[in-house]
């Protein structure tokens, strides 16, 4: 997997939601923040509206619709931006080459 993704390294994991706390608890610590898609599965929604929140990790929602929107929520504590190519259970489409360009086009700006 890590080979074909060009990565470094591989870590399996027991489910989706141990792989996604996993993923969130590595990159970041209390005073961080992140920014996600609102249209989410619904144990990664309990996961960024209540448990990360109370860890001290405060999460930011766009509308997957808006990824314009994204650019008022990152600041320099943003550690991460978490989506769902195809939401679950909205089956809504993510468009992530859209919602990168956003960012690139930030990123100039930095
Ligand atoms: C988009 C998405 N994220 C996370 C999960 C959670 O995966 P798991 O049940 O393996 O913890 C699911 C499960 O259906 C999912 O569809």
């Amino acid at each position: 997997m890590s080979t074909l993704e060009g990565g470094v390294a591989g870590l399996c994991m027991s489910s989706g939601m141990s792989a996604i706390t996993y993923a969130i608890q590595t990159l970041c610590e209390a005073g961080d923040n992140i920014v996600s898609v609102s249209t989410l599965y619904g144990g990664t929604y309990n996961l960024f509206a209540h448990t990360l929140p109370r860890q001290g990790i405060e999460v930011r929602f766009f509308d997957y619709d808006k990824p314009e929107s994204l650019l008022d929520l990152i600041d320099d504590k943003t550690k991460l931006i978490f989506g769902e190519s195809i939401g679950n259970p909205l089956g809504n489409i993510l468009d992530i080459k859209k919602s990168v360009s956003w960012l690139m086009a930030r990123a100039c700006l930095w």
